[in-house]
């Protein structure tokens, strides 16, 4: 990385150059830098809606970038070790579509966990590739998925030579990592590219005391969600490349379904953000990691719950963890994991990432400081004093093994009946369920409805899961395929 040429920024300069130009606008957007709407000024601020500009010349424009944003994506390249990024302003979920789109057309096989995030499942349907799930294994004290063990990857590639491209997630929502160096190699020696939803590591650029990257395991493709651990604006994202990919057919790709109005306050905050990461990320991500441990020490303190970290590894489905992430388990408590993300939201004034059956996860990050930490701490003790209950038998396992009877894009468009939850097993399903957060299927379009999925799903719902993907609000009914 070349730290002298890290310390621009060409579309933050290029923007505040423009402010002070004062051009009149006779362009979009129709606020005119906020003046025709003072509302949206007071809720935002002058700073903010006076650079919300559409592209132009100095601006440069993200469907083709020539200039300042071109700048800035070949300083991302730089620093995040790839051969070409992509600034995304459609979430990682664009930029995880885009890697899919890339490596697969209908009909093209894919190898994938079957914990993907719902961005990876979505592609297939919008590209008809056939999903070769793997099973991620179940770790069946924590209840959470694993990663995929590069054994079982090569098993897939070796029964599936056909398969075009591996997706592999570094990390899981948990922290769980694959021993991704190998799952690259593998993926190489088969022909096939490596796709890594890294959503949940950006950080692991910036830190060798974190798991390896994509870029530097090797792999094709990145999806790295600056807005989660990279502290850009929400919806902005990177797409990596490695040198074996053709830049100008992803940049087609990236182009089908990307706005041609792309927000500076997006671009801008990534072109910010990478600038931070690449000067100062190693000590700020020593510090939370420093932050996560201390949480960790005072949680299994209290007694009751089980803040896990690095003791997880055992060489294959744990192959390495991430120490940032402060994963909780809370049901030897008698308490589901939504259950105290409810309380500690409800009674304590504190959001956490996310609650699942067993789990809950606090998203520690450059923002946090020790007291806040503190704060959850005793608000963690005070649930486990008034509100633990003997521990019940939870549901063990997030991923239940799916039974794929069609492409989901065949699901997707065949013609559907809703059927009554307890009517549908055996029948095959067109639309996803899942829990948000983590937003990871339990059902996809296309699986087999079973009695554990149902009963599944019928646990999580009760415990106040949002449920997500389905057409019913209530999840009263399913849509499945008539014709099967
Ligand atoms: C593993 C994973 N991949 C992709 C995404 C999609 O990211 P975004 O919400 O930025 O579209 C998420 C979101 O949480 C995720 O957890």
């Amino acid at each position: 990385m070349n730290l002298k040429e890290q310390n621009r920024a060409p579309i933050y300069e290029a923007v505040e150059h423009f402010r002070k130009q004062h051009v009149v606008p006779f362009d979009v957007p129709g606020h005119k830098r906020g003046r025709g709407n003072p509302e949206l000024v007071n809720f935002l601020g002058q700073q903010c809606v006076g650079v919300d500009v559409n592209s132009m010349k100095p601006l440069d424009n993200l469907c083709h970038p020539v200039s300042v944003i071109k700048d800035a994506e070949e300083l991302a390249a730089d620093a995040f070790g790839a051969a070409h990024s992509f600034f995304m302003v459609g979430g990682t979920t664009s930029a995880v579509q885009a890697m899919v789109l890339s490596a697969c057309k209908a009909g093209d096989k894919i190898i994938l966990p079957r914990n993907v995030h719902k961005s990876a499942i979505n592609a297939l349907i919008l590209c008809g590739a056939t999903p070769v799930y793997i099973d991620p294994k179940v770790d069946k004290e924590l209840g959470i998925p694993l990663s995929m063990e590069a054994e079982d990857v090569k098993a897939a590639m070796e029964a599936n030579p056909d398969a075009k491209a591996v997706l592999v997630n570094n990390p899981t929502y948990y922290g769980i990592c694959s021993d991704l160096r190998t799952i690259v190699n593998l993926a190489h020696e088969h022909n096939m590219l490596a796709l890594v939803d890294e959503a949940h590591g950006t950080h692991f650029y910036f830190s060798d005391k974190l798991p390896v990257s994509a870029m530097e395991a090797g792999a094709d493709m990145a999806s790295v969600s600056m807005h989660k651990s990279g502290g850009s604006l929400t919806q902005s994202s990177l797409l990596l490349l490695g040198p074996r990919m053709d830049h100008g057919y992803v940049s087609q790709i990236v182009n089908l379904t990307q706005t041609t109005s792309a927000s500076y306050l997006l671009m801008g905050s990534l072109d910010i953000s990478r600038r931070n990461l690449a000067l100062h990320g190693k000590a700020s991500f020593e510090k939370v990691a420093e932050m996560a441990q201390y949480a960790r020490n005072e949680i299994n303190a209290i007694g009751g719950y089980y803040a896990y970290g690095k003791e997880l590894i055992n060489g294959s489905s744990v192959f390495d963890f991430d120490v940032t992430k402060l994963v909780v388990l809370t049901h030897k408590i008698g308490l589901a994991g939504i259950e105290v993300y409810d309380l500690l939201r409800d009674e304590y004034d504190i959001q956490m990432e996310f609650g699942d059956i067993s789990n809950l996860l606090a998203y520690i990050s450059i923002g946090d400081s020790i007291q806040d930490i503190e704060r959850l701490v005793g608000a963690l003790a005070d649930i486990e004093r008034l509100y633990a209950k003997p521990a019940k038998n939870f549901f063990t396992a997030e991923y239940i093994s799916p039974e794929v009877a069609v492409t989901p894009q065949k699901a997707f468009y065949s013609a559907k009946e809703p059927l009554a939850l307890d009517k549908c097993i055996g029948r095959i399903v067109g639309e996803s369920v899942m829990c948000y957060p983590p937003g990871i299927p339990i059902l996809a379009p296309g699986e087999v409805i079973t009695q554990d999925i149902l009963e599944y799903i019928k646990f999580a719902k009760e415990k106040g899961c949002s449920m997500q993907g389905m057409e019913s609000d209530d999840l009263s009914y399913l849509n499945v395929l008539s014709e099967y």
